[in-house]
């Protein structure tokens, strides 16, 4: 008897696979009896009946197995999803269940596999800055291990959504242009530039990210496996990291007070940090090694701008464009704040600028990011490192943007209304005013023009009294 072909496309043929699952299941044929043939063209194989056939019927957790599977890059893997669905079809419905069948063994660890896959790209996939004609574009190169870009194409679509990007892989590309997602062939790593500004961002970060007393290599190696190292540029910094790592740990361990951690834990630790913190760096960099607070945000945004400035503004918390941009001020509330500061003639660039809460506290709601205020414990939490952060900036005057900022750095509930205008914050001098977003949320304009007039006066005094 000739051989019941289905020919596959190249990779993970999800649809070719279902199609040749529906045929065979209908027309009986055994598992034995067909040969999966990928990356040849159907009508070279004489091709049996392709008339569509119905679908076939499977539970639920078998149908995400198969999604899953068919992006392994093992050559027997459409044979084995096809031999699970011939005997789920033939009265072994309950056949996932059995976990010690060899079958259903070595599918679970091939869904791991790609699980895992999965995971890495999402975590490692690094992005270089080119300029193009249409402007600034994202481009990355990474090499997974399965057939896994199309299954990632939401993940980054959802993450990078105001970006243009592709990302570029050994079976295929991804594009993103703000608009469409397009898939297009292999890539070559050399359209991959081996440098871009985003990179020294990365390395900040990653530097930042990196916490001493939580390492351990085997780990770290087994999240982020060698093989990713040479896409991924923060890398580069790992040996000299480690090396400081197990000093940096011996001089936090001999620094700390061991009877009083006994004590009390915080107090412990905060009195070790705060003869541990020497530098703005140093903060910075446990501020980003340190979980968040608050529920959602992925990263700290910390503060940016000089040191010593004369002014350095505190906000309450970044919000979805902050979290994602990884800079304080940059969404909405930032653009009307560059408008205020531009009227009232202060150069934001000689400006500090930060938050009170150093997290974007979130609720999804759909594909959208809710801002959610933080709790007066939340801004408690982060107040400590908001106080160190200024000691170490020491601004001339500290201005409070809103209720949080207020709460936070007067350590007490305040009245915008009642408080607006100068104060002290304990011996720092400073000045209570609104946040921008509350001139954003005016629902008059006529209100939100006069609002924001006095705003602007509120920068002025600020400016004149430095
Ligand atoms: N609102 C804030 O309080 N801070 C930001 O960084 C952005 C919006």
């Amino acid at each position: 008897m000739t051989d019941f072909v289905v020919a596959l496309a190249e990779g993970a043929d999800l649809n070719g696979f279902r199609q040749g699952l529906r045929r065979g299941i209908a027309q009986g044929v055994a598992p034995e009896a067909i040969v999966w043939q990928v990356g040849a063209e159907a009508s070279l194989f004489g091709q049996t009946d392709v008339s569509d056939a119905a679908p076939v019927r499977v539970p639920r957790a078998a149908a995400a197995l198969i999604d899953l599977v068919v992006c392994h890059r093992d050559p027997e893997r459409y044979a084995l999803l096809y031999h699970l669905v011939w005997r789920m079809v033939r009265g072994e419905r309950a056949l996932l269940e059995v976990h010690t069948d060899p079958l259903v063994w070595r599918l679970e660890r091939m869904a791991k596999a790609i699980r895992r896959d999965l995971h890495k790209m999402h975590a490692f996939v690094r992005f270089r800055r080119i300029d193009d004609e249409a402007g600034e574009r994202f481009i990355a190169w990474f090499e997974p291990e399965h057939f896994i870009l199309a299954s990632t194409a939401d993940f980054f679509v959802k993450r990078y959504p105001s970006m243009r990007w592709s990302i570029l892989t050994p079976d295929g590309s991804l594009h993103w242009d703000k608009e469409r997602l397009t898939f297009g062939p292999p890539g070559d790593p050399r359209d991959a530039p081996a440098v871009g500004d985003i990179e020294g961002a990365w390395d900040v970060y990653f530097q930042s990210t990196f916490n001493p007393a939580r390492l351990n290599v085997a780990q770290m190696q087994k999240e982020m496996p060698r093989k990713y190292w040479r896409n991924m540029p923060e890398t580069k910094l790992i040996p000299g990291m480690l090396q400081m790592a197990s000093s940096r740990v011996d001089e936090m361990i001999s620094a700390t007070p061991q009877p009083a951690i006994k004590r009390d834990p915080q107090k412990a630790l905060a009195k070790m940090l705060d003869t541990e913190i020497k530098s703005l760096e140093q903060l910075n960099a446990i501020i980003s090694a340190s979980e968040p607070f608050v529920r959602g945000g992925r990263r700290a945004v910390i503060g940016e701008g000089p040191s010593h400035p004369d002014i350095a503004f505190v906000g309450e918390q970044p919000g979805d464009q902050e979290d994602i941009q990884g800079r304080p001020f940059v969404g909405p509330a930032g653009q009307l704040f560059d408008a205020a500061l531009e009227k009232s003639g202060i150069d934001r660039s000689r400006c500090y600028v930060t938050n009170a809460v150093k997290h974007f506290k979130f609720e999804q709601r759909g594909k959208r990011r809710i801002h959610q205020t933080p709790t007066t414990g939340e801004v408690k939490h982060y107040r400590w490192w908001l106080m160190k952060e200024l000691e170490l900036v020491r601004p001339k005057l500290v201005v409070a943007l809103g209720v949080t900022a207020a709460l936070a750095l007067s350590g007490k509930p305040v009245t915008i209304s009642r408080a607006r205008g100068t104060c002290a914050f304990g011996s720092q001098a400073g000045l209570i005013t609104v946040h921008p977003s509350y001139l954003l949320r005016l629902p008059d304009e006529d209100a939100r023009a006069e609002a924001l007039q006095l705003f602007v006066r509120d920068l002025i005094n600020a400016k004149a009294s430095v």
